[in-house]
């Protein structure tokens, strides 16, 4: 009898420690990861980020568009198109950026850069190819929540009134404190720089609609195989996300209409454009609200094809960060500076758009926490 209470007493005694042991372990296991990550500091952070960009020069520098930069030099883009030079048929001009980190309580970002890219574009006769003078500073990866939306349209018209506006991208949300050193018109319709000096511009066309899968009675645009053409005043620029930014090609660059995938289906070449090596997250630019733009690839390998919202932005960590990914679907790299929600439509201006929006698992951590 008395040993039988003994061993419910030591039982009883064993399960408690158990019980406590495994309170205690787990406790450790759920604040080891956040410290660890936590102690990489955001300073640490953009470095490492801003080292994926294609500098030319250490910033910040007073001038851009007056240091000398990386010579490129292009046998295929004739007088009215040449952003430089053109002696004996080649064209030559100078690709300029530095990226900057500033530390201090809140670390900021700033990108200057004379918007010419590496390589020899394939820049149509009627159109020309300019030097810029763009220059912004934001805080880097600011805190969002997706409890605090930027955007949160609850009907169709909405939506279209947000990622169907080439403008809508003029201003990041306050919390960015978003610093224009340049004039006002060569940030109007910036979304964000990419690591190869070439701008990603709002993806809507000038008449506001997807400008490679537009809705009947638009015609689609024309780009190179490098996924980019200049606009109007004369901002080579990206709207959907190009291997090149990661592994610059060599050469004459060629159109996307002569490149037969290309010219089949622009969205899933985007894809066959990223060399293997990047097939895990990938830094492909940062966004005028001060977060960075990653690759169509996930830490896994994986495609982005769920977890976004309306933005093309994503919650992809447990720590919270948010980040816009490259995809196959419209507004394949950012349509709007979020978090924005997840609607159960999609916007009218494509027809490749998505048809709803679904949080990411840390995304839905979050809201219900
Ligand atoms: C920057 O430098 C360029 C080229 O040297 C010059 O044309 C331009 O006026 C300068 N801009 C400013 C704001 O000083
Ligand atoms: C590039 O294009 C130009 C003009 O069309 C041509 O003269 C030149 O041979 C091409 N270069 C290469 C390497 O194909
Ligand atoms: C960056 O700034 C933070 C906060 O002001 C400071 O604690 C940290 O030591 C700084 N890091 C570097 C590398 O200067
Ligand atoms: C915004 O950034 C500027 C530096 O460009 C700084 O002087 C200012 O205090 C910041 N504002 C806020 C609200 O953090």
């Amino acid at each position: 009898m008395l040993g039988k209470v003994a061993l419910a007493i030591c039982a009883i005694i064993f399960t408690v420690f158990a019980i406590a042991a495994i309170v205690v372990l787990s406790l450790i296991s759920l604040y080891i990861p956040n410290q660890s990550v936590a102690s990489i500091s955001a300073y640490q952070t953009c470095l490492t980020v801003a080292s994926k960009f294609a500098t030319t020069i250490a910033g910040p520098v007073a001038n851009i568009t007056a240091t000398t930069g990386v010579t490129v030099t292009c046998s295929q883009i004739g007088i009215s198109s040449c952003p430089g030079p053109l002696i004996n048929g080649i064209c030559t001009w100078q690709r300029k950026l530095a990226v900057t980190c500033i530390n201090g309580s809140t670390v900021r970002i700033r990108v200057q850069s004379n918007a010419l890219p590496g390589r020899c574009a394939d820049v149509p006769s009627f159109a020309s190819m300019q030097e810029q003078n763009i220059d912004f500073e934001v805080n880097f990866n600011p805190t969002v929540s997706v409890k605090s939306q930027t955007y949160s349209p609850s009907t169709q018209s909405a939506l279209d009134a947000i990622v169907c506006s080439i403008s809508n991208q003029q201003y990041a949300p306050s919390g960015s404190n978003l610093t224009s050193y340049s004039s006002a018109s060569t940030l109007t319709t910036l979304a964000g720089m990419s690591i190869d000096n070439v701008p990603i511009l709002n993806v809507n066309s000038a008449n506001d609609v997807d400008p490679f899968y537009p809705p009947a009675g638009y015609t689609a645009e024309s780009v190179d195989s490098c996924l980019a053409h200049p606009q109007v005043a004369g901002i080579y620029h990206y709207h959907m996300a190009s291997g090149c930014a990661v592994s610059p090609p060599t050469g004459n660059i060629s159109s996307c209409s002569a490149t037969a995938a290309c010219a089949a289906d622009i969205a899933s070449y985007s894809l066959t454009t990223f060399p293997s090596s990047a097939k895990k997250l990938t830094v492909i630019g940062i966004a005028k609200d001060g977060h960075v733009i990653y690759g169509p690839y996930l830490a896994s390998g994986n495609i982005v094809t769920s977890g976004i919202d309306i933005c093309n932005g994503m919650f992809y960590d447990s720590i919270g960060n948010y980040a816009y990914f490259a995809t196959t679907k419209f507004p394949y790299i950012t349509g709007c500076f979020g978090p924005g929600n997840y609607p159960s439509f999609g916007p009218s201006c494509t027809t490749n758009g998505q048809s709803s929006y679904t949080m990411s698992v840390h995304a839905a951590a979050q809201a219900n926490g």
